[in-house]
């Protein structure tokens, strides 16, 4: 269960109008070939296969690698991240990477995987992203080396269904791949086949994520609320709205936020930039610019009920005192608990988030599902690296 304070250490906030809303939903449904990512019923039609494709990697490997960048892979990591007890070794052992280019990092993660049993799933939805393609070339040999004539079916490629490196590279090898729809962007594919089979091997209940999103779904006026409101502090002067969070295994569903938040709605010089803060770190640092610099923000508070009774008052207590010394600044607070960090929770919260960022947009008049941005650095980055004679051929 959720609950959702937007009126303490806030101004009352007004109700988006009805007018307002309608239109809203009126263009919603008319964004054809863009809502995928709303027909939760599809995702759990795939969820048998996704599940025994889960047991059978579990079975046969002592590491699962999961290699992708932005949408393919911040929300698969984060869901992983809060949900799991990170002093326990798990087997098989999971590892995200290729958010960025080569580096000294992938050096030594190719000495840690030498000889070692593994299965890779490389996601990504146009198939080409360099930073995915190279680490997926980077770590293919070490793959062939330990499964022998078997490689090809120790991977599995999420990918689009028409074309991209990744398409023709298990056309090729007749390798595994599950399809992301093209109606579903990167940042709106978590709970797909992208988020919901790293989640399946790390053994999640990938059902219990779909019904919680479900459930948000039918209670969409709360994100709505959320969206006017976050819109609202937009329009008097507010500048960023930092994601706080106190517990430091929610770090990369924040991350997650700052993604979904920014992609979507930084455009035509329009937006909140989104931002995050771990409590009390953050407090011990940025605080000081919190309660006597510039009042540029609101924060969005995301906590979740910790289960021991004595550290939860802690936590509450430390979120009151902030909220309270804050407000003193001019700086809001939005509030947003779980009773406790599980699938049912998080499902819910992606979903609501999802829908506030699509609203939010509207309300700033933006598309929320492109990111035509981000294409930028990337062709100047190819440029230079063919100059330097580095291409992107083809996967071998
Ligand atoms: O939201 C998005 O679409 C992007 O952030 C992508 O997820 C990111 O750029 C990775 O793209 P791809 O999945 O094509 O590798």
């Amino acid at each position: 269960m959720i609950t959702f304070n937007f009126k303490s250490f806030t101004q009352q906030p007004n109700s988006m109008p009805k007018e307002r809303k309608e239109a809203i939903k009126k263009k919603f449904q008319t964004e054809d070939n863009k809502k995928g990512w709303y027909d939760l019923e599809r995702q759990e039609a795939k969820i048998k296969e996704l599940e025994e494709t889960a047991i059978e990697i579990r079975q046969n490997c002592d590491i699962f690698l999961v290699i992708g960048i932005g949408g393919s892979f911040l929300g698969a990591k984060a869901l992983y991240e809060a949900l799991r007890d990170p002093y326990q070794k798990e087997t098989p052992e999971i590892i995200f990477t290729g958010t960025s280019l080569p580096n000294d990092n992938l050096t030594e993660l190719k000495h840690y995987l030498k000889g070692k049993r593994m299965f890779i799933n490389v996601i990504s939805k146009s198939g080409n992203t360099l930073e995915t393609i190279l680490t997926f070339q980077e770590l293919l040999p070490l793959l062939k080396e330990t499964a022998q004539e078997d490689w090809t079916k120790r991977i599995i490629i999420t990918t689009n269904n028409q074309q991209g490196k990744l398409f023709d590279f298990a056309n090729q090898y007749q390798i595994k791949r599950f399809t992301i729809e093209d109606d579903i962007g990167g940042r709106f594919s978590v709970l797909s086949t992208v988020g919901l089979l790293p989640l399946a091997v790390a053994q999640k209940n990938i059902r219990d994520l779909l019904e919680g999103a479900k459930k948000a779904r039918s209670e969409e006026d709360l994100a709505y609320a959320y969206a006017f409101l976050r819109d609202q502090f937009y329009q008097q002067g507010k500048e960023l709205e930092a994601f706080v969070i106190y517990d430091e295994k929610l770090s990369y569903f924040t991350e997650w936020l700052k993604q979904l938040f920014a992609e979507s709605q930084g455009k035509k010089n329009k937006g909140l930039f989104p931002v995050s803060l771990l409590y009390s770190r953050d407090l011990h640092s940025l605080g000081q610019y919190l309660q006597e610099g510039k009042t540029l923000l609101f924060e969005t508070h995301i906590r979740a009920i910790q289960k021991d009774k004595d550290y939860n008052t802690l936590e509450e207590e430390l979120q009151k005192s902030v909220c309270e010394s804050h407000v003193e600044n001019q700086i809001p607070s939005i509030l947003i608990t779980m009773d406790q960090k599980n699938e049912w929770n998080f499902g819910y919260l992606i979903f609501f988030f999802y829908l506030s960022a699509m609203v939010g947009s509207y309300l700033l008049d933006v598309p929320y599902y492109n990111q035509n941005g981000v294409e930028v650095y990337k062709k100047k980055l190819t440029k230079a690296l063919e100059k330097e004679k580095i291409t992107l051929t083809s996967l071998e």
